[in-house]
């Protein structure tokens, strides 16, 4: 095993790391997914906390499996309910606390901004694995590693995000981390109440002169996309459930609409999945969300041992 001296670095967006960075993480978690044994020990008598105040699978179980494929070990908690915010302890005061038991630590928080404040009083990498509507730098290293990996490039493409745009926050940071490479053309399919919010347009799609159109329909566009990124209505940000109700099927991706997709097109989801996908595209071979699902797990590998200044 290797230590390279590295300084206290910690993940809050995907825009944290260089284009030139970027490509390093993936070019070493290609390694990683081709040569697991290369890497099974490389964590050994380290640790990840994992502090999630918000639901979730795939992230929290994807990082444990990472530091566990790497020899590490795990420990944490899953709800706020569980941790001692539920006594009214602050992030600071807990993350000051994590950095005597933990080598570094993934957060997820209802609150935007939360992970950041933690990593301002912490002594170990604070990695952001969700912060309210805000960013999900680690969903978007697995988008980009899934996309990398199947496509071969991340340059001149047009994807296609459907779905809530406005709260929907893996779109945030895609679209952050995409607009990047040249040629990138965003497709931004939603009902016009769930648009990405006006700070998304100004400092991202404005700033960058990023070509992008804003659509309803689903059907007039999907003909043109190399990239389909569906995404859930995100009912745990509304503020009340009649406006989610009416939301919740506006899209429904089905055999039918799949048909005016190209060929080559690929089908993209965070997941959790609700209605917005049909079980019927589950076996197109275009639609690679449960790859894309695997894939998070070789992506958050190469992002910790990264962050802890390691390679075998
Ligand atoms: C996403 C999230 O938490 O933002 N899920 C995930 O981490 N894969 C998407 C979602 O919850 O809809």
């Amino acid at each position: 095993m290797q230590m390279m001296q590295t300084k206290l670095r910690h993940l809050m967006s995907p825009m944290d790391f260089s284009t030139d960075e970027l490509a390093k993480l993936l070019e070493l978690a290609a390694d990683i997914e081709a040569n697991q044994e290369k890497y099974a020990h490389v964590c050994q008598g380290k640790k990840l906390a994992t502090c999630f105040y918000e639901p979730s699978t795939r992230t929290r179980l994807s990082f444990e499996a990472a530091m566990l494929n790497l020899g590490g070990s795990v420990l944490g908690f899953s709800s706020a309910d569980s941790s001692s915010a539920a006594k009214g302890e602050s992030v600071s005061d807990t993350i000051r606390v994590i950095s005597c038991y933990a080598d570094i630590c993934a957060m997820r928080h209802p609150k935007e901004g939360a992970p950041l404040v933690a990593s301002e009083h912490s002594r170990i990498p604070v990695i952001n694995a969700g912060d309210g509507g805000h960013q999900h730098p680690t969903q978007t290293l697995t988008d980009l590693y899934t996309i990398y990996s199947l496509l071969g490039r991340l340059d001149n493409l047009t994807i296609g995000l459907c779905g809530d745009l406005k709260f929907g926050r893996t779109v945030h940071s895609l679209m952050g981390a995409m607009v990047r490479y040249p040629n990138i053309r965003f497709v931004l399919i939603s009902p016009e109440e769930l648009r990405i919010p006006s700070y998304v347009r100004d400092n991202i799609l404005v700033k960058n002169q990023a070509p992008y159109e804003e659509v309803e329909r689903l059907e007039d566009v999907i003909h043109q996309l190399d990239i389909l990124y569906m995404t859930r209505v995100q009912r745990e940000r509304f503020f009340n459930e009649e406006d989610y109700v009416r939301m919740k099927d506006f899209y429904i991706l089905n055999k039918e609409k799949m048909e005016l997709a190209r060929k080559d097109m690929i089908v993209l989801h965070p997941l959790p999945r609700v209605n917005e996908i049909s079980v019927e595209v589950d076996d197109d071979p275009r639609a690679v969300y449960f790859l894309q699902a695997q894939k998070g797990v070789y992506i958050r590998e190469a992002l910790i041992l990264t962050l802890l200044g390691l390679r075998p």
